[in-house]
């Protein structure tokens, strides 16, 4: 006699997650709908109508609602069944327990929102294939409860049990689904297997190579993401994660925390010329000529930039055009564009040659249009100059190195999940047009892409979690003056 062998999983109590509710639309016809989603059953037979039902509210092992299924509407009715149970596993909306006779080991955790692109896996682990954790699987705390979230499908699983833990811990190291270490970490094999099945359908669990290490590092097109790239990604982008997502005001008051612009820096002003921006909108240079000019310069004129080069650019640039009361407090208008108009990049300026300038940091202020003083040629401002040259592959610094540091409150308050993401957006926005008026004005312009927010806080005595440094721009006058307008 063939022995019955067990389905890895089998134990698994699968349910969708909260809020997922099952609506009869007609006769035969049902609805499971979560926040902003439904999935309609046509000719649902009343056994497949039990099994959603038993989904949206205890839960229920693939196995039990098999057997309902068979006692309601027959054999035929299972096939479907099991089509659509791999359809929702795979989209990410079916959660799944996996239990001890104890409690809960752990819990995969439903996304609140089906992916059809189905990026969690259907396929049972094979028994004699080894396995390892996933490069791209990390653990963290998460409401005293312990987490392993995967990057590449952004499935989370909690770990409620030391026991569900020690296994993960001990599957750093390639084994095969019969040889798992359930003994050493105190789970039967079932257990083990069931919590086997669900790290493997979360993706976190993957075939090894020979050498124990994980595919995932190795194979194309994955193996060209560093762990964090492809964490920023799948968190900052729509689809595959339980957050929230965009200007959901993140349960906030309904005024900004932070004003449209900050109080003058210090008390040592710095006037600023103003250019005529009515006759440059009449005499200035194309705006083809411009695009079709525009270049990274690494090179700088024999003479440094004047003040009024740097004052004229800086208007044209960045200077705040008009304010506006909103129901979200004042809001700003500037010649580039912002997510949110939030303009919570603010400019800082480190000078090594401007005209009469003293050598040292300054903070542009959008609104007054003026530089205010912050400190002369620190070690740090240096550093920062220094850091600049090297990315330019100079050896001498830019005339002007601008640090754009962006006021995180400014944006995290409204924005879950992209919040960061949009920052850098604003930051490419801003260096497009840095680049632009740069080129107008016949000067050196060359965004970099690196800087040590450490240097910047240090340089600027600013706190590194509220406002730091996520850009630079190096500015010089040019050997070669182009099409210059003012
Ligand atoms: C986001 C960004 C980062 C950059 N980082 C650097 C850098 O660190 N050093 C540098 O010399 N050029 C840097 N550049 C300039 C690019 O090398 C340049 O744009 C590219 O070679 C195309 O040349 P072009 O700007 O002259 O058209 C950067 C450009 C961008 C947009």
């Amino acid at each position: 006699m063939t022995p019955i062998t067990r389905r890895p999983g089998a134990s698994l109590k699968l349910f969708f997650g909260p809020g997922v509710s099952v609506v009869e639309l007609a006769e035969q016809q049902l609805a499971i709908r979560g926040a902003g989603w439904q999935f309609v059953l046509r000719q649902a037979s009343r056994g497949l109508g039990h099994a959603v039902r038993a989904l949206a509210g205890a839960g229920a092992t693939r196995e039990e609602l098999a057997d309902h299924l068979l006692e309601h509407d027959g054999p035929a009715a299972l096939a479907r069944l099991y089509y659509h149970l791999d359809e929702w596993r795979a989209s990410g909306v079916l959660g799944a327990v996996a239990a001890s006779s104890t409690g809960a080991l752990a819990t995969l955790a439903p996304l609140p929102v089906p992916n059809p692109s189905g990026p969690l896996q259907t396929e049972e682990p094979a028994p004699d294939i080894p396995y390892v954790l996933s490069p791209f699987a990390y653990l963290r705390r998460v409401d005293d409860e312990l987490m392993v979230e995967s990057s590449t499908t952004g499935a989370r699983i909690l770990l409620h049990d030391p026991r569900a833990r020690l296994l993960c811990m001990a599957l750093i190291s390639a084994h095969t689904r019969d040889a798992l270490p359930h003994a050493a970490c105190g789970l039967s094999s079932d257990e083990a297997e069931d919590l086997c099945a669900l790290l493997h359908q979360a993706r976190m669990l993957v075939p090894a190579r020979p050498t124990g290490q994980p595919q995932d590092e190795h194979d194309e097109p994955l193996a060209r993401w560093q762990f964090h790239d492809l964490l920023f990604h799948t968190r900052s982008r729509m689809g595959r994660h339980a957050g929230g997502y965009g200007g959901t005001f993140r349960g906030a008051a309904p005024v900004q925390p932070v004003p449209a612009l900050k109080a003058p820096m210090s008390e040592t002003a710095v006037d600023l010329y103003r250019p005529d921006i009515e006759r440059l909108s009449a005499d200035d240079i194309s705006f083809t000529r411009v695009l079709e000019a525009r270049r990274s310069r690494r090179e700088y004129g024999a003479s440094p930039l004047t003040e009024q080069e740097l004052g004229a650019f800086l208007y044209r640039v960045a200077r705040e055009r008009a304010t506006a009361a909103g129901e979200n407090g004042v809001s700003s208008d500037r010649p580039y564009p912002s997510g949110g108009a939030s303009y919570e990049l603010e400019l800082y300026l480190s000078v090594a040659s401007c005209g009469q300038l003293a050598a040292g940091l300054y903070h542009y202020h959008a609104g007054e249009h003026r530089l205010y003083y912050l400190s002369p040629m620190t070690p740090d401002v240096r550093a920062l100059l220094e850091d600049a040259a090297r990315a330019l592959g100079r050896h001498e610094p830019p005339h002007v190195l601008i640090t754009l540091a962006a006021r995180f409150p400014r944006v995290f308050w409204k924005y879950e999940s992209m919040g960061y993401a949009l920052i850098l957006q604003n930051v490419g926005a801003l260096y497009q047009t840095l680049y632009l008026v740069a080129t107008a004005m016949g000067l050196a312009p060359c965004a970099l892409g690196g800087g040590n927010p450490d240097t910047f806080a240090r340089a600027s005595g600013l706190g590194r979690f509220t406002e730091t440094s996520v850009g630079e721009f190096a500015l010089g006058s040019s050997p070669r003056p182009g099409p210059a307008s003012e």
